[in-house]
């Protein structure tokens, strides 16, 4: 018997309201990560990846015009729940979020540990003293010193903010942790600093971790599966591995090649044009309109998700056209 994967999304969507029309941010997307791995969803902002986070973990702006799909969580379809009971029995205990610029919205006035254990009281059942005690511990994992508790936010750098909002989000142990963009402010010493805590946080307590971010090699670095999403679909899903070595979306090639790299004389090359309008998509492949490889087909009809080998799989026609 094969055990359930960790989170399993199915067919995941979600539409803003806009004054120009219905938004969809998140158009369908299917993935599931197995326990303790890590899955990257990378791609261009606006691509749809905070919104698939959001939904997820069930924080919607209040504009959401449509939003349905099927979650679930170590076999437990959570789509029926009811936001109370997902509030008491998933979200901060199960599944948890550092969200993106959340080093901005700590509390200026708050002491950091203080800030720590606000899920563990907002959940209840557990007294102030023993909470500050696990808060304690769990800075001590992120590598932070001890008397970072009793700090105000503006007396610590970056790297230190992002690692007390890594611990307020382990503060419940949950086996899922959400990651968005946890190292964009931060710069690349630092970053380098805090993805190798994550390796070890994911290693040390069996964390299973969706990690987002626009930076595919810094994705590659942490994750066994990457997941790379176009104007809010999956243009292509597959191990780390074969992702980075054989490409076989052309955005994921044009992804790979906007890396800089150390130790190499060409220039790191640029994705050419801007990622569609999202209310009025362009026809077919809604890469076409900046894709290298354009062909009739892909003006015509839009690609699904196609095979491309053992557990990768492409929304490209060229990917069909392959021996
Ligand atoms: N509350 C909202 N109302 C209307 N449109 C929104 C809202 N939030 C996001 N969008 C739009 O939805 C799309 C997806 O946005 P989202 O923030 O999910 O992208 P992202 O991939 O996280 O981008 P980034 O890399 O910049 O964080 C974008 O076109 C964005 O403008
Ligand atoms: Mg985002």
């Amino acid at each position: 018997m094969t055990s359930s994967p960790m989170l399993r999304v199915s067919d995941l969507r979600l539409s803003y309201s806009t004054a120009k029309g219905d938004l969809p941010a998140v158009d369908g997307v299917s993935f599931s990560i197995q326990a303790g791995e890590a899955l990257g969803l990378v791609g261009e902002s606006g691509a749809g990846k905070s919104s698939l986070a959001l939904a997820l973990m069930r924080v919607l702006p209040r504009n959401v015009a449509h939003h349905s799909g099927v979650v679930e969580l170590e076999g437990v379809d959570c789509t029926g729940m009811d936001d109370e009971t997902f509030r008491r029995q998933i979200r901060w205990s199960k599944m948890a979020m550092v969200f993106q610029g959340a080093m901005e919205s700590l509390n200026p006035v708050v002491r950091v540990g203080e800030q720590v254990i606000e899920p563990m009281l907002v959940q209840g059942h557990v007294a102030k003293k023993e909470a500050a005690r696990e808060a304690r511990r769990l800075l001590e994992v992120v590598r932070l010193p001890a008397e970072a508790y009793d700090r105000y936010p503006h007396e610590l750098s970056g790297g230190m903010k992002q690692r007390v909002l890594i611990a307020m989000a382990l503060i419940l142990k949950p086996r899922l942790l959400i990651l968005d963009e946890p190292t964009s402010a931060l710069d690349v010493t630092v970053q380098a600093q805090i993805m190798d805590q994550l390796k070890d946080l994911k290693k040390e307590m069996d964390l299973t971790i969706l990690f987002i971010t626009h930076d595919i090699a810094l994705a590659s670095d942490v994750c066994d599966t990457i997941g790379v999403m176009y104007a809010g679909k999956i243009a292509e899903l597959g191990p780390a591995e074969r992702v980075l070595r054989s490409p076989s979306h052309p955005y994921t090639r044009l992804l790979l090649a906007s890396v800089p790299r150390l130790h190499q004389e060409e220039q790191p090359g640029f994705i050419p044009g801007s990622p569609p309008d999202m209310v009025s998509l362009p026809l077919g492949c809604r890469f076409h309109p900046r894709c290298p490889f354009v062909f009739q087909r892909c003006i015509a009809e839009e690609p699904s998700l196609l095979a491309a080998g053992q557990n990768h799989q492409a929304r490209c026609w060229l990917v069909e056209q392959r021996p």
